[in-house]
């Protein structure tokens, strides 16, 4: 039988419209989280976070592109290496709601120009270039987790999310090789871990997880897509979507863990 609009309306009460938020929302997959979330009628907000929102054309046009957007997006300044941004980010997120029921942190670097490359061997290791993969990769995203952490107690049932990489898995690397990048998703998914156990101790836990997208055809993945078929690289578009759909199927119980696009969990 067909639902009227009225029926879908009345179907969804208020209590089931939640509040997401997107960090690292100018491209790649996070520009398509955030379209995703636009497009899924439970997401009355949504905030998305990028470096520079003034040269964000495609976040301005997807804002644009349809008149519920208008209202239902907003684009913020957020930069993980500066934390004074991140503090703007939130107060100007608490002024506008009383909680976020999804933040996903999608910001990650594995290759900028002569700053980082991933190294083949030992001799191209290049400190600066570690400092750079930990304070984008690891750091970043825990520095929004405390600055967001009252907005997301305030949900009935928040999720904290973070983008890692199977490479960062101790137990499945076998190939060596990519140090910074490496071992920057691997301290990210210890941060994770540790963030789950505090945060499973509040009166309204926040669940915490650490996923990996596959391989998706992005700026990151570019130079290393060659040897790769058509079937081993997600599309963006299919990669958000598979990513939230494993997010949404998520439970409190499985918080603390690291888990492919796919649901299946992949070892420390
Ligand atoms: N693509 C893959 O195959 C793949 C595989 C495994 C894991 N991942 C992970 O998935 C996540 C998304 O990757 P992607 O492929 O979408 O990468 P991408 O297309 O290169 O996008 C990277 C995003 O991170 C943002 N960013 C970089 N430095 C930042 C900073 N200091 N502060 C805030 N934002 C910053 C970029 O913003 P700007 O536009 O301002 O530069 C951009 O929005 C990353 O964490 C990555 O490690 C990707």
């Amino acid at each position: 039988m067909a639902v009227s609009g009225d029926q879908e309306k009345a179907r969804r009460s208020d209590k089931e419209m939640r509040v997401a938020l997107v960090q690292g929302a100018s491209r790649g997959i996070g520009f398509h989280m955030t379209r995703a979330l636009l497009d899924d009628d439970r997401y009355e907000q949504v905030f998305a976070t990028c470096r520079c929102p003034a040269s964000a054309a495609a976040l301005e046009a997807l804002r644009l592109s349809r008149k519920r957007s208008q209202s239902q997006l907003r684009v913020l300044r957020l930069n993980v290496l500066d934390e004074e941004t991140i503090a703007e980010a939130s107060d100007m997120v608490e002024a506008q709601t009383d909680r976020v029921d999804l933040l996903i942190n999608c910001s990650g670097v594995l290759h900028a120009d002569g700053l980082l490359w991933p190294e083949k061997r030992l001799a191209d290791l290049r400190a600066e270039a570690v400092d750079l993969a930990f304070r984008v990769n690891a750091l970043g995203p825990l520095l929004v987790a405390r600055s967001f952490e009252s907005v997301l107690r305030a949900s009935q049932s928040a999720r904290f999310v973070a983008l890692s990489a199977r490479v960062g898995s101790i137990g499945d690397n076998r190939r060596g090789g990519w140090y910074a990048y490496r071992a920057s998703k691997a301290a990210l998914n210890m941060l994770i871990r540790t963030l789950a156990i505090e945060w499973l101790r509040l009166p309204r836990p926040v669940s915490c997880f650490a996923l990996h997208p596959g391989t998706v055809a992005t700026d990151l993945s570019q130079p290393f897509r060659k040897n790769l078929s058509a079937k081993q690289v997600f599309s963006p578009v299919k990669a958000a979507e598979q990513l939230l759909g494993t997010i949404h199927g998520l439970t409190a119980e499985q918080s603390g863990s690291f888990y492919a696009y796919d649901g299946k969990p992949i070892e420390w």
